[in-house]
């Protein structure tokens, strides 16, 4: 029913992510849009939320998640060496028996603890290796489900490599045609450099020839010489596709030698792609085969973002075969990030804070985020006031706001002490 009043939604109060003098505001939503951010609306609202000083923020995005391997850990049977290989091959038992309702029911119930947590944006990988393309099929429904109140992307990812298997690649290019967001590959997992080579191209050209964004499994390896990043960045400057194309994990980033890192770095400039870290899985996956001292297995995250480049942190994994935990908190995987990264300063954590949000959207290639005017609305009232705190203490947010509607309300935790001390 449409409201006569100038708003449906008021959230007083707020302090705005970036506002650095304390000053508070109040938004005004109509028609699911931001139509007002003012010192003081003077109208009423049907919806109106005291948000009492506390951190107004957009979204939480996760830039980086396998929805269809989701809340599936131990089956058939837990990963017991903790590698990525180990995961894969589990997984590809996994997959034998999955159906279009068994990778619905799993991806819908992330979702929402998603949601519930503040992530209003998702990418997710869908394996693409599989002949019947299940997965694709059950996460390209339950885009269309969901897209009232989450804004899901979905990546044709194939998991077993693009060359390893006569078939393969002609799966990636259905996938695409089926309405696939993004091309995704796993170079080095190809059988050879050289294939690793090839499908980095081919991504490429299919990305170009299907309109579509570009997200690649990179060097997810302590391996040195695992060097597709490179290749990557020149596929990227050669076609001027860097803003649409991310790099994913490039772990073994983080073992070159530092005379390659610093030429690599140069080149990453130039080709402008974007960069999605994933501290809580690999800083668990990878390392697996140091004795003393142990690789982190993180990509270089300071020293990108540094350099100016775009980077955001993903989840990656909820209790699948490669990372039996997780809960869908952005802010674990930001802490995480701070931690891992030794982003420990108060600049480095509010950056942290930007690459679980507004990074994050820039590497999905949104054009509608923000707590801006004209905006959709779609935002967070957080339990606290900074970033700082909101990454310390990783509670949910007090109220989601989804499209202009209040799509959830969580009350805080209260802890009654029945003692005196
Ligand atoms: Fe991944």
């Amino acid at each position: 029913m449409m409201s006569n009043r100038e708003y449906d939604l008021l959230v007083r109060r707020g302090k705005l992510l970036g506002q650095v003098d304390g000053k508070l505001v109040d938004i005004g939503i109509k028609n699911r849009r931001i139509t007002k951010i003012a010192d003081e609306i003077a109208d009423n609202a049907d919806v109106e939320l005291d948000a009492e000083g506390r951190l107004v923020s957009p979204p939480f995005v996760e830039s980086h998640i396998h929805l269809d391997s989701a809340l599936t850990a131990g089956e058939p049977r837990w990963n017991q060496s903790g590698t990525l290989f180990e995961g894969i091959e589990i997984w590809r038992d996994r997959k034998q028996n999955i159906s279009i309702e068994d990778v619905k029911k799993r991806a819908s119930a992330t979702l929402k603890q998603q949601a519930e947590q503040g992530i209003l944006f998702v990418r997710s990988h869908a394996d693409v290796s599989e002949l019947q393309l299940i997965a694709l099929q059950a996460l390209l429904e339950v885009r269309e489900e969901v897209k009232n109140w989450m804004t899901l992307q979905v990546v044709a990812f194939p998991q077993d490599g693009i060359y390893s298997q006569p078939g393969n690649l002609a799966l990636l290019e259905r996938a695409l045609q089926m309405g696939a967001d993004a091309v995704g590959g796993i170079p080095h997992y190809e059988l050879t450099r050289e294939h690793g080579v090839n499908s980095v191209e081919r991504i490429f050209e299919l990305a170009a020839q299907y309109h579509k964004l570009i997200d690649i499994h990179c060097d997810e390896i302590d391996d040195e010489q695992s060097r597709f990043l490179e290749v990557v960045a020149a596929c990227a400057i050669a076609t001027g596709m860097g803003a649409k194309t991310t790099a994913s994990h490039t772990t073994a980033f983080a073992s070159y030698n530092n005379a390659y890192a610093f030429k690599l770095m140069g080149f990453l400039q130039r080709a402008q792609i974007n960069f999605i870290a994933n501290p809580l899985i690999n800083i668990t996956l990878q390392g697996r085969a140091d004795t003393y001292p142990k690789r982190r297995g993180v990509t270089r995250v300071k020293e990108l973002w540094q350099n100016g480049l775009n980077v955001s942190f993903g989840h990656d994994c909820i209790q699948d075969p490669w990372y039996s935990l997780g809960s869908g908190n952005m802010l674990d995987v930001a802490h995480m990030g701070v931690h891992v990264c030794q982003m420990t300063g108060l600049p480095e954590i509010n950056a942290c804070y930007e690459m679980v949000t507004i990074n994050a959207a820039k590497t999905l290639h949104l054009h509608d985020y923000g707590v801006e005017v004209g905006n959709t609305a779609s935002l967070l009232v957080l339990e606290e006031n900074s970033c700082y705190d909101a990454i310390r203490l990783r509670r949910k947010p007090r109220y989601v706001i989804a499209q202009g509607k209040l799509l959830t309300h969580t009350q805080p935790e209260v802890t009654e002490w029945l003692e005196k001390t």
